[in-house]
């Protein structure tokens, strides 16, 4: 692997071999997401615990502090929104350069496996793939399901983490299953992160499926809504770091987050 490769690769994935991205790109379909408003005074307090920000170039220029940020995954593909036809019709809706102007650690895109724009967004997954390579620039791939859910099985989830994968893709984002996640990491030759989904009931059943899909071989999460959306994001935070980098339990891991809470 090429230095600038390795040298961005490690910049996210910490020398644990593990990492948390905190995602703020919601706004570019979803608009002003709740508690993401101001996306710059929502994650002042949580950048310190950030291994990875993954955002788009607006919020970036606008939002965050150049001489303050974590590492940052720069989103490439966008096109369609909540209240349009079909969330799979995305394309690449950045340039190479502009990753490489705002010196991003990686680059993120969604791809819709099964979806009527599966073809759209598996080519387009190579081209960036092709470009990246050339400049030493990782490509996380995004398993996206637009909003059906229910598509969130271990055979779809492995299969479109696999097809991430020989298309080039150095780091696969992809939900968490209960049944079968470990069949979802076996079959990825790259590591795989957590991504969240809509906010849980409860902050343990947070800290159980991150634990969970640790033990089964995921590095890390890129989760967004279960810690921003959170009453308490800093505890949120600080206690998933801890099931990440620490191994913490969740009963740990719920502890750290009412001390944490407690302190505030
Ligand atoms: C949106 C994304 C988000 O990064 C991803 O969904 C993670 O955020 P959350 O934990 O809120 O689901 O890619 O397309």
């Amino acid at each position: 692997m090429d230095w600038g490769m390795k040298n961005r690769l490690s910049r996210l994935i910490q020398s644990d071999g593990h990492c948390m991205f905190l995602p703020i790109d919601h706004g570019y379909f979803q608009g002003p997401t709740r508690m993401l408003e101001k996306p710059g005074e929502t994650i002042q307090p949580l950048i310190p615990y950030a291994d990875g920000l993954f955002v788009t170039r607006g919020i970036l220029r606008s939002c965050v502090d150049p001489a303050n940020s974590p590492p940052l995954i720069l989103r490439m593909s966008g096109g369609s929104s909540v209240i349009g036809k079909d969330l799979a019709h995305e394309a690449l809706t950045t340039s190479i350069q502009e990753a490489i102007r705002l010196n991003v650690a990686a680059v993120g895109m969604s791809i819709f496996v099964g979806s009527e724009y599966e073809y759209d967004s598996l080519v387009n997954l190579g081209k960036l793939v092709n470009e990246c390579e050339d400049n030493g620039i990782p490509v996380m791939a995004v398993t996206a399901v637009g909003k059906e859910l229910e598509k969130r099985t271990a055979r779809y989830l492995a299969l479109s983490c696999r097809i991430a994968a020989e298309l080039g893709a150095r780091i696969v984002k992809t939900y968490y299953c209960e049944d079968g996640f470990e069949k979802v990491t076996t079959g990825c030759p790259v590591p795989v992160v957590i991504a969240g989904g809509p906010k849980c009931e409860t902050e343990l059943e947070v800290f159980d499926f991150v634990y969970d899909g640790i033990q089964k071989g995921a590095i890390g999460v890129n989760l967004g809504r279960n810690v921003w959306q959170s009453p308490h994001p800093l505890s949120m935070m600080r206690a998933l770091n801890s099931v990440i980098h620490d191994n913490n339990n969740p009963k740990q891991a719920l502890d750290l987050f009412e001390t944490v809470k407690r302190e505030q």
